[in-house]
C-alpha cells in the first residue's frame, strides 16, 4: 500500500473497528456511523482503507461497490480532527482510487455536503467534477454536491 506520505495506507481489518468509531467521536452526531453501520462497512462489499500514523488509526475511506456496476462509490472519508491539512484525506483518496482501478471500475462518484467547501476542495483539486445537485439528500434537508472522477479504464481518463 501506499507509504508515499504522512501516513502508512493500508487495507482496514475487523479489528479497526473501535478505531473508525473513534476518528468520528467530535464529529456531529448526524455525520456520524453508529458501530453496527461500521461493521457492516468493514465486510460485504465494500472496501475500506484506513491510514495509520505511530501506529494508530487516523483515517478512513469506504468505497462501495454495485454487482454490475463500473462505478465505484466513495462512501465516507474522514480524518481525525487533530491530523487535518497534512495530505492524509489524499492519499486515502489516491488507495481508493487505484483499488477500484483495479477493480476494472470506470469512475469514482460521491456526494457531499453543499456547505463542506473543505471536502469539496479536495475533491476538485483531485480531478473530480460536479455532474448533479441533489436536494433534500441529507436527513437535515441540505443539498448533495453529486461529484464524479473517471479512473484509469475509463476511456475520458486523461492517461
Ligand atoms: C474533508 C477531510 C477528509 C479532509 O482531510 P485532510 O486530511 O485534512 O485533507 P488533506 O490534508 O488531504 O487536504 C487535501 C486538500 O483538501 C482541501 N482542504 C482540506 N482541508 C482544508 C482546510 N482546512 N482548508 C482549506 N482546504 C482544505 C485542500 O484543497 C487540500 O489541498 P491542498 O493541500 O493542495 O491545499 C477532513 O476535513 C474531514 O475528515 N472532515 C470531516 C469529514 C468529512 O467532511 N468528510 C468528507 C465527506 S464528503
Amino acid at each position: 500500500m501506499s507509504d508515499a506520505g504522512v501516513a502508512h495506507v493500508r487495507l482496514a481489518s475487523a479489528a479497526d473497528l473501535d478505531a473508525l468509531v473513534g476518528i468520528e467521536e467530535t464529529f456531529p452526531a448526524e455525520d456520524r456511523f453508529p458501530k453496527r453501520t461500521w461493521k457492516r462497512l468493514l465486510s460485504g462489499n465494500t472496501l475500506a482503507h484506513v491510514a495509520v500514523l505511530d501506529g494508530t488509526v487516523v483515517g478512513t475511506a469506504v468505497l462501495l461497490f454495485r454487482r454490475g456496476s463500473r462505478v465505484a462509490r466513495l462512501y465516507t472519508l474522514s480524518v481525525a480532527p487533530e491530523l487535518r491539512g497534512k495530505g492524509i484525506a489524499r492519499q486515502l483518496l489516491a488507495a481508493g482510487e487505484a483499488a477500484a482501478t483495479q477493480k476494472g471500475c470506470e469512475h469514482m462518484r460521491l456526494e457531499a455536503r453543499e456547505s463542506n467547501q473543505h471536502a469539496i476542495l479536495l475533491y476538485e483539486r483531485s480531478g473530480y467534477r460536479v455532474i448533479a445537485r441533489v436536494s433534500g439528500y441529507y436527513p437535515n434537508g441540505e443539498t448533495a454536491v453529486r461529484m464524479e472522477k473517471p479512473l484509469g479504464n475509463s476511456e475520458s481518463s486523461s492517461r
